[in-house]
C-alpha cells in the first residue's frame, strides 16, 4: 500500500503518492527523473564518481585520447572529474566548465587542493554562452541522460563541435542510443504500489520549486523487473557525438510482442558508447547510475500476445531554452485480431500538462 506526502510548491499543495518500503539494493523504485534539472546535489554527484561501470569507460576513452592534447571538460560537476582524469592521462591542459554555482565553488576547492592545478583552468558558465581560447582537442562531457539526449546533449555537443574544438576534435562519449520495449508500468515494480521512493521527494520538490510549479515529470524506474519486457527492445534516439549529431529527430520503430501480457506504456533506457569499437554500456543490464524511463501510452493495460505489434514514433525537439528537448510519442498497437489500439505522450523536458493521463492522477492528487 501507498502513503502521502505533502508537497508545497509556489502557493500548491501537492499530495504525492509514496512508497514507504525503504530502498534496499536491487529493489526496483519509483522515482522523478532528475538528471536534466539544475538540482543536482552530493548525492548525485556521488552517485556518478562511484559508477564503477561508467567511469571505466570514460577513464579508457581520456587515456587513448587525452595525452598531449587540449581537453575541454563540459559540465565538470563537483568533482572536476575528467578534467583531473585528462591530466593524469597526460593531457596538456583541462579546461572545465561547470553552470551550477555550488557545484563550481565544490570544484574550486578541489582544484585548489590538486599538485596538478596549473594544469587545469576552471569556468564557472554555461558552454553554450562561454567563448574559450584555444580551441580543445578533445571534448569530454558527460551530460549523457537516462533518456539518452534529455540533459541537452545533442545540442551543446553540436556548440561544442561548431566553437570550442578545432576541426577534427573529438567528443567523449562517442555515441549514445535510447532503446525502447513495450511494457506494463506494475509489472516493472512487481509486488509493490506504484508511488514514488520516499527518498525522491526532496528532488521532486526541488524540480517543482525550480520549474514553479507542479507538472507531469517523466518516471524513472530503478531495477526494473526486466522480465516485465513484452517485446525486443529498439533504437527510438541516436546522438553520434563524432559523427552526423541532429538537435531534433524523429524515429517510429516496430516493437513485434514476444509473449502475452498486458501494454500500457514503453519503458526506454540507455545504450552508450564512450569509444567507437567497445561494448556499449547497457544501462538496463548493468549496474549504473543511469536508470530506465516509463513512458505511460494508453490510458488502461490492453492484452497482448505473441503477433502483435506496437508501431511506436518518438520525436525530440528543443524546448523553449533552445538545449533540453522535450519528447513526442505516439503510438498504434495492432494485435493479430485485428483490433488497433492509439496512445500518445508529450513529455516536456519542464511545463506542460499536470496529472493527465491516468498515472499521473494515480501519482499525484491535489488538495
Ligand atoms: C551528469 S553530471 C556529470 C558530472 C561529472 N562530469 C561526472 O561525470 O561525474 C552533468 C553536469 O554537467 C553540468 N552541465 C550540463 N550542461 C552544461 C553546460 N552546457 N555547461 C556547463 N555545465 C553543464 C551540470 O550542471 C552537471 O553538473
Amino acid at each position: 500500500m501507498h502513503e502521502t506526502r505533502e508537497i508545497k510548491t509556489h502557493g500548491r499543495t501537492v499530495c504525492v503518492h509514496v512508497d514507504p518500503e525503504p530502498e534496499r539494493e536491487g529493489r526496483p523504485a519509483l522515482w522523478p527523473t532528475v538528471g536534466e534539472y539544475p538540482i543536482y546535489d552530493q548525492f548525485l554527484y556521488s552517485t556518478m564518481t562511484t559508477d564503477h561501470e561508467r567511469n571505466e569507460r570514460f577513464r579508457a576513452a581520456l587515456a587513448k585520447l587525452a595525452p598531449g592534447r587540449h581537453v575541454l571538460d563540459i559540465g565538470t560537476g563537483e568533482d572536476l572529474l575528467w578534467a583531473r582524469e585528462s591530466v593524469q592521462a597526460g593531457a596538456r591542459h583541462a579546461l572545465a566548465v561547470e553552470v551550477i554555482e555550488p557545484a563550481f565553488h565544490k570544484a574550486a576547492d578541489t582544484l585548489a587542493a590538486l599538485d596538478q592545478r596549473d594544469l587545469i583552468t576552471l569556468l564557472l558558465g554555461e558552454s553554450t554562452t562561454l567563448q574559450f581560447a584555444p580551441k580543445a582537442d578533445v571534448c569530454v562531457a558527460e551530460i549523457i541522460g537516462s533518456l539518452a539526449g534529455a540533459e541537452g546533449a545533442a545540442a551543446v555537443l553540436t556548440d561544442a563541435r561548431n566553437r570550442h574544438l578545432v576541426p577534427g576534435g573529438l567528443v567523449v562519449p562517442h555515441r549514445a542510443v535510447t532503446l525502447a520495449a513495450a511494457v506494463r508500468l506494475s509489472d516493472l515494480l512487481p509486488g509493490q504500489p506504484v508511488a514514488f521512493a520516499e527518498a525522491s521527494l526532496p528532488y521532486l520538490q526541488s524540480i517543482f520549486d525550480w520549474h514553479g510549479g507542479p507538472f507531469d515529470i517523466r518516471l524513472r524506474i530503478e531495477n526494473p523487473d526486466t522480465d516485465a519486457l513484452l517485446s525486443d527492445g529498439r533504437p527510438v534516439e541516436v546522438l553520434d557525438f563524432n559523427g552526423e549529431l541532429r538537435t531534433e529527430q524523429r524515429t517510429t520503430v516496430r516493437l513485434a510482442i514476444t509473449r502475452a501480457g498486458h501494454v500500457d506504456g514503453v519503458l526506454t533506457w540507455l545504450n552508450l558508447w564512450c569509444l567507437p569499437d567497445e561494448e556499449p554500456l547497457d544501462a538496463l543490464r548493468m549496474r549504473t547510475n543511469w536508470a530506465s524511463i516509463y513512458f505511460p501510452l494508453f490510458d488502461r493495460p490492453v492484452p497482448v500476445e505473441p503477433g502483435d505489434v506496437l508501431e511506436l514514433t518518438v520525436e525530440t525537439a528543443l524546448s523553449d531554452d533552445g538545449i533540453h528537448p522535450d519528447y513526442h510519442l505516439g503510438a498504434t498497437l495492432r494485435t493479430t485480431g485485428g483490433e488497433e489500439h492509439h496512445g500518445s505522450l508529450a513529455s516536456p523536458h519542464h511545463g506542460g500538462p499536470f496529472r493527465a493521463h491516468p498515472v499521473y492522477q494515480a501519482l499525484f492528487s491535489t488538495t
